[in-house]
């Protein structure tokens, strides 16, 4: 199998399956990254509520830049982790001042900003600026580790770079954002933690090297031994 033979098949399944969420059907560049930001911590349906509220009150990066940290952390109250949030508004005030109140369509620019990682950088640009690089979080990283029965440590640094690197020489020009959502969502809803994996109902069945040789469930590897 190689890595790029599953791009066919996984947009096709996407195409069919991929839930219709808020921040998909207006996927501008701040509305990725609110609910990127908000995704790292809470599930899907719990996120939906306060993304409807948070963006409707703080509908662009302007409006986060100059909201008073009251009124914001009022807004996160219940999703934790606050210092995200407060990391979110720095780097709105950041974007407002130097980049004219729009989020850079550069992944290194993004980078810089504080509270993104490389997984946010990457999934903002390629999600709202269709640009080709990787957006590895660990729903993708069990995909990766078990299509290509990786028995390697996912908790490593290494591991992950080089994970990033075979997705990012696969992703396809014409649809990079839909290729990483749609690795995500495979390891959300089909390629699911331990024993319950779905796989009777995964797009890549015949292309997965764990499932040939029946080690699914025990991957991803995440301790060395
Ligand atoms: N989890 C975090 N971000 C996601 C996205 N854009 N699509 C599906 N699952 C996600």
């Amino acid at each position: 199998m190689e890595l790029t033979d599953i791009v066919k098949p996984l947009l096709t399944w996407y195409d069919g399956n991929a839930r219709i969420l808020p921040w998909r059907e207006d996927a501008s560049p701040y509305r990725v990254w609110v609910s990127e930001i908000m995704l790292q911590q809470t599930r899907v349906e719990a996120v939906k509520p306060y993304f409807e509220r948070f963006t409707r009150e703080l509908p662009d990066i302007q409006a986060l830049a100059q909201v008073p940290e009251d009124r914001l952390l009022k807004l996160w109250e219940g999703l934790g982790y606050y210092n995200r949030v407060r990391n979110m508004q720095k780097a709105a005030r950041k974007v407002a001042q130097e980049f004219a109140g729009e989020l850079p369509a550069d992944y290194e620019q993004l980078l810089a900003l504080p509270g993104i990682g490389s997984y946010t950088a990457g999934a903002i640009a390629s999600i709202a600026y269709q640009i080709c690089v990787p957006a590895v979080d660990g729903n993708v990283l069990r995909v990766v580790s078990r299509l290509t029965a990786s028995r390697d440590d996912i908790l490593k640094q290494s591991v992950k770079k080089r994970m990033e690197q075979q997705v990012g020489a696969v992703i396809p020009a014409e649809r990079p954002g839909a290729f990483n959502q749609a690795l995500m969502e495979l390891g959300a809803m089909v390629c699911v933690p331990n024993g319950m994996a779905r796989c009777d109902g995964c797009p890549l069945r015949e292309l997965c090297e764990a499932r040939k040789q029946g080690i699914v469930m025990e991957l991803p590897r995440k301790t060395p031994k």
